[in-house]
């Protein structure tokens, strides 16, 4: 293991920040020095080990941005607490890596980064459908190994998504908004499958159905199903947007794949582990005519055995959210977390956090999933009388 190597910026600032990797664009930064810190950057490219990052942070340390690729738990949650940090933030919307738990048992506040990656992730899995759909990765890698010698009636035929079903396990943010752009795009019925109602969602679809109806189109439909097997039988595509926690880790097992239609196509930009991975390569190899489109890996970054190899299958090293606009965007709202937590600001706490992006932020940290376990206040409109601490 190579040697860790830092960038220091701003050395004489008070507050002392580590930040485990390079991160994009420069709004992020200067939130930090303005508050005042010290930011000491990782530039390798190697994830950490616990000791590296546990040496990082030292016998000091006021606050860390981390990665997804890192496992926050008590160790490493007990040493930034015996180095006085108050503040952490994952890079990331997703927080399956942090034992928040953990960091509430020792008062750190935990930050993510929603809002900013939502449209990103959304385009990828439509991305994804359409790549299955028409099997592109296979079409591309045929053309680049000098396969191609004439146009024919029956090359790479593929599924026409238009008017068909598509369908959406999670309907949050992210699942909703990709939601949309099947069915606004590909005039696809929707079926979702959500632990609460989507009313917005619902109301959409309606009113589309209505002005495709005015224009004398087939009208989409929605359609909220009671269980996840009743969506699989149902859908001819199917999009995941589920956290992972132990109810959903294999949620998509071999008995689930079977429900799925035989020209079925799986769509994952959630996280790997939701997937059985061994059973999809499985059930692939089973039906040549099944496709599946993923970001994400049960045990990143390695695939599991055969799935490389499988041409229904079109696989990106989990970059959904990788469009500059996202990706410093989550640096600023990571940022925005750690500064305002140092300074003593209360949590925003509400879903539109375009405010983080511009000049003059609100005086708030964007998004602490364990506001309420530490104690941390709630951002209000109206000027607070003094900055909020957390007592330790
Ligand atoms: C997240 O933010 O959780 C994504 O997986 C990485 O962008």
């Amino acid at each position: 293991m190579e040697e860790a190597r830092w960038r220091i910026i701003n050395p004489d600032g008070v507050r002392r920040v580590v930040i485990t990797k390079e991160l994009p664009g420069s709004r992020w930064l200067q939130y930090l020095v303005d508050a005042d810190c010290r930011v000491e950057i990782c530039t390798s490219t190697e994830i950490l080990t616990q000791e590296q990052i546990a040496s990082a942070i030292g016998d000091r340390c006021d606050g860390v941005i981390g990665q997804l690729t890192e496992t926050w738990g008590e160790p490493l949650f007990s040493k930034l607490s015996a180095a006085g940090a108050r503040a952490y933030s994952n890079y990331a919307v997703g927080y399956d890596n942090v034992d928040v738990a953990a960091a509430s048992r020792h008062r750190i506040p935990v930050g993510n980064t929603p809002g900013v990656l939502t449209g990103a992730t959304a385009e990828m899995a439509a991305a994804l459908t359409l790549a299955a759909a028409r099997r592109i990765g296979e079409a591309e890698r045929f053309l680049r190994a000098g396969k191609y010698r004439t146009w024919l009636p029956t090359l790479f035929l593929g599924e026409l998504l238009r008017g068909k079903t598509v369908g959406v396990i999670g309907a949050g943010r992210i699942g909703a908004a990709y939601a949309r752009i099947m069915v606004e795009g590909y005039k696809m019925n929707l079926v979702y499958f959500s632990l609460h109602p989507n009313p917005a969602l619902e109301t959409f679809v309606s009113a589309y159905g209505r002005f495709l109806d005015s224009c004398g189109e087939p009208p989409v439909t929605w359609e909220r199903a009671d269980t996840i097997a009743a969506l699989l039988e149902k859908a001819d595509c199917v999009s995941i947007h589920t956290v992972l926690n132990d109810s959903t880790r294999h949620m998509i097992d071999s008995r689930r794949l079977q429900k799925m239609k035989k020209t079925g196509i799986l769509v994952n930009t959630s996280r790997g582990p939701v997937i059985d991975e061994a059973a999809l390569v499985d059930h692939c190899r089973k039906h040549p005519d099944f496709r599946a489109g993923l970001d994400v890996f049960e045990d990143e970054p390695n695939l599991a055995p055969g799935l490389a190899e499988l041409d229904n299958v079109v696989i990106v090293p989990h970059i959904a959210s990788a469009t500059n606009w996202s990706r410093e965007g989550m640096a600023t709202l990571a940022a925005a977390n750690v500064a305002a937590l140092l300074q003593g600001y209360p949590a925003w706490q509400r879903a539109e956090i375009s405010a983080f992006l511009e000049d003059h932020p609100p005086k708030a940290a964007p998004s602490i999933v364990n506001a309420d376990e530490v104690g941390i206040g709630q951002y209000s409109d109206r000027p607070t009388s003094r900055p909020h601490f957390i007592e330790t």
